[in-house]
């Protein structure tokens, strides 16, 4: 899974998508404080341990470095920035049920935008796994030679619970 940039100074406005899912009942948001525990458990059941510690890093931040999908007051998917490496993208996730309607783009353009106003020109997307859904959304180009990148000589996963 390689690494890839996007750049910053180009992406696609978020608004349009986020209207659109507004309209289905589904708000992206910062996640507060108090809900970290709630967040956390969520992404360790749906994504596992290694997703849950850099998402746990996003709340060490304030604003809250992750963004979140909620509808109902359930958890539809996540996406966190600047948590794993500075500047990177993710990780990112989307339950499997609300799939296919948007969601996953929204999340990518909100955290992506929000690296914009921390002052990157560029954000790289760590470990890149659907590189299509990647290029197709945001222009994201895969980095030469990023394999296996920062993942390497990693310890195992802890505990998923
Ligand atoms: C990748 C993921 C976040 C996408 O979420 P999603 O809500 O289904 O995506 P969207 O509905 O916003 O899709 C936006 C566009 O990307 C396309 N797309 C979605 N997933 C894709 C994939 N895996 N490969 C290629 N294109 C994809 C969609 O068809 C859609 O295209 P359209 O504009 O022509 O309709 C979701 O499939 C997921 O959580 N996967 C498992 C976890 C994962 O792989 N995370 C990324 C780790 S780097």
């Amino acid at each position: 899974m390689p690494d890839m940039l996007v750049k910053l100074y180009e992406l696609p406005a978020l608004a349009p998508h986020q209207e659109r899912l507004a309209k289905a009942g589904i708000k992206l948001r910062h996640p507060l404080a108090f809900e970290k525990r709630a967040v956390v458990d969520w992404v360790n059941q749906e994504f596992g341990a290694e997703w849950a510690s850099e998402c746990d890093v996003a709340f060490a931040k304030q604003p809250v470095s992750c963004i979140i999908a909620v509808q109902d007051g359930k958890l539809l998917g996540f996406a966190c920035y600047d948590v794993t490496c500075k500047g990177f993208f993710g990780p990112t996730g989307v339950t499997a049920e609300a799939r296919g309607q948007g969601v996953g783009r929204a999340l990518l353009l909100a955290a992506l935008h929000g690296l914009a106003e921390m002052g990157y020109a560029y954000a790289i997307i760590g470990g890149a796994g659907p590189v299509d859904f990647y290029q197709k959304t945001v222009g994201a180009i895969e980095i030469e030679g990023s394999v296996p990148g920062i993942y390497r000589d990693r310890l195992p996963a802890g505990d998923q619970t």
